[in-house]
């Protein structure tokens, strides 16, 4: 009887130390870099796309998740620094590292025949997968990086 709790219990603590294992390899192979969403994925909040009302007029200090901050210098036109990092920080939390798909942030505004949502009352913002802006943000997610400036030419 005491023997087989035993072997349940480290059978028990083999599965979540695998499992923690598991996550860290996930979160080192695609981590989210602050400079690549600055210059490339931020942006795509700003612009507006034919035929729908940009990111940003819904999306500044919205009642869902999908909250960004209000510009407080450049009012409508640019994020500070500062708020610049907290918006990295909240679109960072609706994304999985990694894995497009399961990314909120991806299949919210993505139309249903691609795979998207059919609810965003922002209407469907990416046509396919196929979408310039649509790659730039999974690449994002995928942990892609700025080139450090010394290997620009
Ligand atoms: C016309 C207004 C409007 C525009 C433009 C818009 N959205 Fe939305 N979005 C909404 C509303 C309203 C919701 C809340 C849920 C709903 O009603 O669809 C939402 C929800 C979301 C959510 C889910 C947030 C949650 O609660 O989980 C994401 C992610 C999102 N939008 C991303 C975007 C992105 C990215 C763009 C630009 C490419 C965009 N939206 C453009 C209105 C908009």
């Amino acid at each position: 009887m005491k023997c087989a709790r035993l072997a349940v219990a480290i059978a028990v603590s083999i599965a979540v130390f695998a499992a923690a294992n598991a996550t860290n390899v996930l979160a080192a192979d695609a981590s989210l870099d602050y400079d690549y969403y600055k210059s490339r994925v931020e942006p795509i909040f700003l612009t507006r796309r034919p035929g729908h009302a940009r990111c940003a007029t819904c999306h500044v200090d919205a009642n869902n998740a999908f909250k960004l901050q209000k510009m407080s210098v450049k009012k409508d036109v640019a994020w500070s620094e500062e708020e610049s990092r907290k918006n990295f920080t909240l679109a960072s939390s609706l994304v999985t590292p990694g894995n497009p798909d399961k990314s909120h942030l991806l299949m919210y505004p993505l139309a249903p025949e691609a795979g998207g949502s059919t609810y965003h009352s922002g209407g469907r913002q990416f046509d396919t997968k196929n979408d310039a802006d649509w790659k730039t943000i999974a690449a994002w997610v995928n942990g892609a990086k700025l080139k450090p400036a010394a290997e620009k030419k």
